[in-house]
């Protein structure tokens, strides 16, 4: 664990699985001006090592992110003006951004709290596992806001309009079990089995081929904008450009199906370490 460099966010790096933490417990991991420009230092430090292949985002103690800092994000940076508050706003929705197009593939754990501007990074994350009982909320209603920083389309991207009105409107909290049935998660654990849930998630995502990965996770969040004929061209051209990085992994995937017959892609992966 590296807690020395950054004060607001940790990280591990195990079996090939980054284990990053949003790490202020005290302050169930609301996310002020500090947090925002250390994970996108520590998200920036360890995208492109080679020990790396998946990451995931957890959050210390009992929440995953209790959202914005109210008193650090929205009072102080607002005193201080327009420009800090752009500032800040650039900071928090830049490491987002990173996230959501980030080279590894990676899992939001979301253990605990999941409030308004938590929304941001846990759609930025390409997959998604929560504790049965963790609890998410736009709380911003409660408060006098409406849910910015993305929530709100965050909402409407993953569920449905009827939900998303209601989920907005009323600021009513949620459980992990709602979340996975509203499509808000991929799917809701034991508390005591999310650790091991996840990685096993992350196991599977290992044995990949890493530039089919990228490819394919910017490709899924791509082709949601386009009409059929524009993502039919876009899908071929993004295929030909991972081929130009990665083409004897395709070749050997098919190699190992159609000549050596040692397995079936509809079954699982190609054994990456024959790779040529
Ligand atoms: N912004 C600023 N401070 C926050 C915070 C946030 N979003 N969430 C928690 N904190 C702080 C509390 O002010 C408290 O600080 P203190 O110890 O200096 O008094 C500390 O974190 C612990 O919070 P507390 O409310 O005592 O914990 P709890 O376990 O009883 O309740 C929550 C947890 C998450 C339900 C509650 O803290 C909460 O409602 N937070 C705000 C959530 C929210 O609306 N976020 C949306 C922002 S867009």
């Amino acid at each position: 664990m590296s807690k020395s460099q950054w004060s607001t966010v940790s990280h591990t790096i195990e079996d090939h699985i980054a284990w990053v933490r949003f790490d202020r417990p005290e302050k169930r991991n609301a996310m002020n001006p500090t947090l925002n420009r250390e994970m996108a230092e520590l998200l920036d430090s360890i995208e492109f090592r080679d020990d790396v292949g998946v990451l995931v985002l957890s959050g210390a103690g009992e929440a995953w992110s209790a959202g914005m800092d109210l008193k650090e994000y929205f009072r102080e940076t607002e005193a201080k003006g327009f420009g800090a508050t752009r500032r800040a706003q650039r900071d928090a929705y830049t490491w987002w951004r990173r996230l959501r197009w980030y080279q590894k593939p990676t899992i939001a754990m979301v253990n605990g709290w999941c409030f308004g501007g938590g929304y941001g990074p846990l759609f930025a994350c390409d997959l998604a596992f929560a504790a049965e009982d963790a609890k998410f909320g736009l709380s911003e209603i409660n408060w006098g806001i409406l849910p910015g920083g993305g929530a709100t389309k965050v909402a409407t991207e993953l569920l449905s309009m009827r939900d998303a009105m209601y989920h907005a409107l009323t600021g009513e909290l949620i459980d992990g079990r709602k979340a996975a049935e509203w499509r808000l998660v991929n799917e809701a654990v034991p508390p005591a089995q999310l650790e091991a849930r996840v990685r096993e998630v992350a196991n599977v995502l290992l044995q990949k081929n890493p530039v089919a990965l990228k490819a394919t996770k910017d490709a899924v969040r791509r082709v949601r904008e386009m009409t059929y004929e524009n993502a039919e061209d876009y899908l071929i051209r993004a295929q030909e450009a991972a081929n130009s990085f990665d083409n004897n992994g395709r070749k050997e995937g098919i190699k190992q199906f159609i000549d050596d017959k040692s397995y079936k892609p509809g079954l699982g992966a190609y054994d990456k370490s024959k790779r040529r």
